[in-house]
């Protein structure tokens, strides 16, 4: 015989004792069942056997609706009305509409003209207040207990939200022939062990207990427990990346000056980047001393090109604006300062950290973003290093089709773009070149450096799959539970 559940084999017993249909009432109490659902899938499953059959009837029956239940507990309102009535023979409109609710009056009293009272110079009359009473109290009394076929039917079906009609589908389980031929030993209920404890392995039951089996197709409830943010774990794996690559990293301050934002780097003082509108600059500290020797050192690359065999920009280099105050606008900033500090230490070295651009928000822009930027100084660093670092950083995030294309830096000789492969698409992810004498002279580094700066937003927006960057900080709890593990 098929195997049968326990709650198939309690149900099936119960059956053979009485052949006709049962109601779900009766099964639940045979059973000792308090869950309807339990009844309803043993009787399924039965059936599926062809132990029983299931019939379906459906009965139309009233219902009170919110207005009635309201009324079946609190009176009817023109019982309400005709009480209140009764008890104040001189009371006015006005008393009544002081008395209930603004919106119970007027309709509470139609209801009584609709039985025979009157109003007459604002007070009421009736010519047979019993036959009111008694109206009432048929009304009150079909409240109480509503059936389609009580003459009172169709009028409370005309009153809104009083009574509501509803089809009540009912079943019936009736045992089969070969369900009365099931053996009664057959129906035992057996101890199925669901859960493998270290008590039952020590003693000798396991050996002839039944264990039930697993439903893989069962739905089952999701886990969930805290975990990283997308974009928390995307910054490890970045991290743990050029930690593999012998890369170590360097944390910095994000308030900074414009000197080491954009001087050092012999960025010009009049490029338009470092303009009100491009860039955050601080009212507090307006200004940040620096040492006077980097300044003149900056102001000789800047105006003519100090030592090196630059010309330089040309001009007047302003000190004022290099003591500048400002939210860093790139990590290039930190990495310039460990080299200034480092100059002559062959170092592989990387930041990621945030920076601040005024940017108007939009679905690829954000005024606060992040950039993965690195360096590596040591003899002999050349481009071909730089190309092949970022390939590798790239094909271990799971892009291995990188190029790179000319661009312009004014800190980086020869300088280039780096574009990673994407659905199809080549998409620019970041900057980087060897810096230029004019950086690194001034600061007394020697070697060559190459270096990078690439947005860690929009390798998110890959990696997740994303075309609007604010996704990334909405906090939208179900996409963050969501999103895959990194
Ligand atoms: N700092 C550049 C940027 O913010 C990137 C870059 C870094 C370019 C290092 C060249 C070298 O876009």
């Amino acid at each position: 015989m098929a195997e049968l559940t326990n709650p198939e084999r309690r149900m099936l017993r119960a059956l053979q004792n009485r052949h006709d249909g049962w109601s779900l009432e009766e099964i639940l109490s045979a059973c000792n069942w308090d869950d309807q659902a339990i009844a309803v899938s043993a009787g399924h499953g039965l059936s599926n056997h062809g132990f029983l059959t299931i019939a379906e009837s459906s009965t139309t029956e009233v219902i009170l609706g919110v207005e009635g239940q309201k009324a079946s507990e609190g009176g009817l309102l023109e019982a309400r009305l005709w009480d209140y009535i009764q008890a104040n023979p001189s009371a006015t409109m006005g008393d009544l509409s002081s008395t209930f609710e603004r919106h119970e009056a007027g309709p509470g009293i139609g209801l009584l003209k609709g039985l025979g009272v009157s109003i007459q110079g604002g007070s009421f009359g009736c010519d047979d207040s019993d036959s009111v009473s008694n109206a009432i109290e048929q009304r009150t009394a079909f409240i109480q207990s509503p059936t389609i076929e009580h003459e009172l039917f169709e009028h409370f079906k005309g009153r809104k939200n009083l009574i509501e009609v509803v089809e009540m589908v009912k079943l019936t389980w009736k045992i089969s022939a070969s369900g009365i031929k099931v053996p009664k030993e057959e129906l035992e209920e057996v101890v199925q062990i669901a859960e493998i404890t270290p008590e039952l392995l020590q003693g000798d039951d396991w050996k002839n207990a039944q264990f039930r089996p697993y439903d893989v197709s069962l739905e089952a409830a999701v886990p969930r427990s805290g975990r990283s943010h997308p974009m928390q774990a995307l910054i490890e794996r970045i991290r743990s990346i050029f930690l593999e690559m012998g890369f170590s990293e360097l944390v910095d301050d994000y308030v900074q000056t414009a000197g080491w934002n954009m001087d050092a780097l012999f960025i010009p003082q009049d490029h338009p980047a470092r303009e009100m509108q491009d860039t955050f600059y601080l009212e507090n500290p307006k200004q940040i001393q620096l040492d006077p020797k980097l300044l003149t050192n900056w102001k000789a690359i800047h105006e003519h090109g100090g030592d090196t065999e630059s010309t330089g920009w040309g001009g007047q280099f302003s000190e004022d604006i290099s003591k500048r105050g400002l939210l860093r606008t790139h990590t290039t900033v930190n990495t310039i300062q460990y080299l200034a500090k480092n100059p002559t230490n062959p170092c592989r070295v990387f930041a990621i950290d945030r920076v601040f651009r005024k940017e108007s928000i939009d679905r690829t822009h954000l005024p606060e973003f992040h950039q993965i930027e690195g360096i590596i100084m040591e003899p002999g660093a050349n481009l071909g290093m730089l190309v092949s670092t970022l390939k590798t950083f790239y094909a271990k995030m799971g892009y291995p089709e990188v190029r790179v294309r000319p661009a312009y830096f004014p800190y980086t000789e020869p300088s280039l773009e780096i574009e990673v492969k994407w659905r199809g698409k080549w998409l620019e992810l970041g900057g980087a070149g060897i810096f230029r004498p004019e950086v690194t002279e001034p600061l007394g580094i020697k070697d060559p450096v190459c270096a990078w700066g690439m947005g860690l937003e929009r390798l998110a927006m890959l990696v997740l799959g994303l075309d609007d960057i604010r996704q990334l900080y909405i906090s939208d709890l179900e996409w963050l539970r969501n999103q895959p593990i990194l």
